[in-house]
């Protein structure tokens, strides 16, 4: 398992957590170092309790604009002191020091500390050098609270002045001066937000402004991305503002020498992100390096991503209505039959349609497919409520919730406490009229009170579900296994079906029907139907 930077310094460092947080800064906004230096780089901090001898690899980054040197990971590795003294020296002298040296194969990383065993040159991989036989180094003292107690090493390729463009010279110059300020303590600058996945890289496009924001140098992506921004004249010694691009970014950067992002919109189509980074050399401001990141797409995407989701509940919103039409329809056929069994189905049936209707209603004022399951049940009570006679009060009480459910676990649960909340009304005080043939248990009409109890337990892995009523308890050899009446069908086929769970019904004082649901496999499970 590969530690996290923060892991590392934590267990095999002395680092304490401010230190610690400079150093992810760093990490955080390094890229660019790599980039414009075309070189690896990786950073090492003295090891717990090696006296120095021994230096950690607590990050590694390889360059876009180059090749790398470095074709293994280092990260977590530790290496001797003896063998990286670029590196060692750096630490010691808190001065920038280079040199071309071999790099030495590491060794992995033991556990504990300190107790490593000892450095063996050439482990028994053998084919492949870590680097080509020489490489320059140049090693960077990054001071902490005042103490240098990490180094940033750079490794690139043997220059070759001769033959360098002016993109590599001016990158290199750049990197330079970044580099100087990384020794000095001033970059990567204190409290800034490190946001790797959305931090331009040099390859998106830089330019390189001085004291006053005149471009000096704009690379070919930079102008690319200034074209697409509706600039097409010269830009050298120009001022952004000057070219028609409304951005204040460089202006404050240089003005309070700290960094600046800004989201530049262009022409209706637009956006470039805009990264400005001032450039300070004892204590002053020198320029600045602007990175501008065309990020039309990436915004694009995100409203999308953000309209997909209205999508979504639009379309729950309209399930909905359609479940309406369907349940309005069922009603006036059922208007139109004499009563009678006939009748009896179509409210039925329309009823349940109803029930699944609740569900899409709170789907699509939901984000997200989790749907608070106790807005559900209380519609479903009212729905219940308002299907027992008026006048013959039967009252269903709840207690506990069950939170958020997926809708995949709503739906069918909401059709099985429906039928259960409806039988309850329906059958468990015959003398409240909805029963009437059966409604012979000679108490008076109006008076009598039925109570329904609606209890609901979330465990995070298990949902309960109890629906108790103090009526007239099921009827003699009542079987859930073998009921074949369709309420009660629809219950046991969703519950030990599609829900995965289990149901009981028996007779103590009423009825008392008891759901147990899973509801982790129900949310990773394939569904049954
Ligand atoms: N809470 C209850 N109290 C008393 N009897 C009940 C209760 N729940 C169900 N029963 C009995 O179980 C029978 C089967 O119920 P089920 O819901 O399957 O059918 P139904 O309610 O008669 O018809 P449907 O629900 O299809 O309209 C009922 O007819 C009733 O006799
Ligand atoms: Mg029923």
């Amino acid at each position: 398992m590969m530690m996290t930077p923060a892991e590392l310094a934590a267990s095999f460092t002395d680092l304490d957590e401010a230190d610690f947080d400079h150093l992810q800064r760093l990490l955080g906004s390094w890229g660019v170092l790599s980039d414009l230096s075309f070189s690896d780089l990786l950073l090492l901090v003295p090891a717990k309790g090696a006296d120095g001898e021994r230096l950690l690899v607590l990050g590694q980054i390889r360059p876009t604009t180059s090749v790398t040197l470095l074709r293994v990971d280092l990260v977590g590795q530790v290496v001797a002191a003896a063998d990286w003294q670029v590196a060692a020296e750096a630490v010691r002298t808190g001065k920038v020091v280079s040199g071309v040296a071999d790099v030495p194969a590491p060794t992995p990383l033991p556990a504990p500390l300190p107790s490593w065993p000892v450095h063996e040159q050439g482990s028994d991989t053998g084919e492949v050098p870590a680097v080509p036989d020489t490489a320059q180094f140049e090693c960077v003292p990054v001071p902490l609270g005042g103490e240098v107690r990490a180094v940033m090493v750079r490794i690139g390729p043997l220059e070759d002045r001769r033959r360098s463009y002016r993109l590599e010279r001016v990158y290199r110059d750049l990197y330079q001066r970044l580099a100087a300020m990384v020794a000095a303590g001033d970059y990567p600058f204190a409290g800034e937000d490190v946001t790797t996945e959305d931090a331009p890289r040099v390859g998106d496009g830089l330019i390189l402004v001085d004291t006053e924001g005149r471009i000096v140098y704009s690379s070919p992506n930079a102008m690319s991305a200034l074209h697409r921004m509706g600039v097409s004249d010269a830009v050298e010694s120009r001022r952004l503002p000057d070219l028609g691009v409304e951005e204040t970014a460089i202006d404050r950067a240089l003005a309070a020498g700290c960094p600046v992002i800004e989201e530049v919109e262009r022409r209706p189509d637009v956006i470039v992100l805009v990264h400005c980074t001032p450039l300070l050399a004892g204590g002053l401001v020198t320029g600045a390096m602007v990175l501008l990141r065309d990020v039309t797409d990436l915004r694009r995407l995100d409203r999308l991503l953000l309209s997909k989701d209205a999508a979504i509940r639009e379309v729950h919103h309209r399930v909905k209505n359609n479940l309406q039409t369907i349940s309005s329809l069922l009603r006036l056929q059922a208007r139109r039959l004499a009563p009678g069994e006939g009748q009896e189905a179509l409210r039925e049936a329309e009823r349940r349609v109803r029930s699944i209707a609740v569900v899409h209603e709170i789907l699509s004022r939901e984000p997200g497919d989790e749907v608070p399951f106790d807005e559900i049940v209380g519609s479903l009570v009212r729905m219940a409520e308002d299907s027992a006679l008026s006048g013959h009060g039967v009252t269903i009480q709840v207690t506990g919730d069950i939170g958020e459910v997926g809708a995949d676990v709503a739906t069918p649960l909401a059709v099985v406490l429906a039928e259960l909340l409806q039988n309850a009304v329906e059958h468990a005080f015959p003398s409240n009229g909805t029963d009437g043939a059966q409604a012979a248990e000679g108490e008076g009409e109006g008076t009598e009170i039925g109570h329904v109890d609606l209890v609901l337990a979330n465990d995070g892995r298990r949902l309960t579900l109890q629906v108790r009523d103090d009526g007239v308890g099921l009827p003699a050899g009542f079987d859930i296994e073998a009921t074949k009446s369709l309420g009660l069908s629809i219950v046991r086929d969703l519950v030990t079906g599609q829900l995965e769970g289990t149901i009981i019904m028996e007779s103590r004082g009423g009825t008392l029907v008891t759901l147990d649901i899973p509801v982790a496999s129900v949310d990773a499970g394939e569904s049954w139907s």
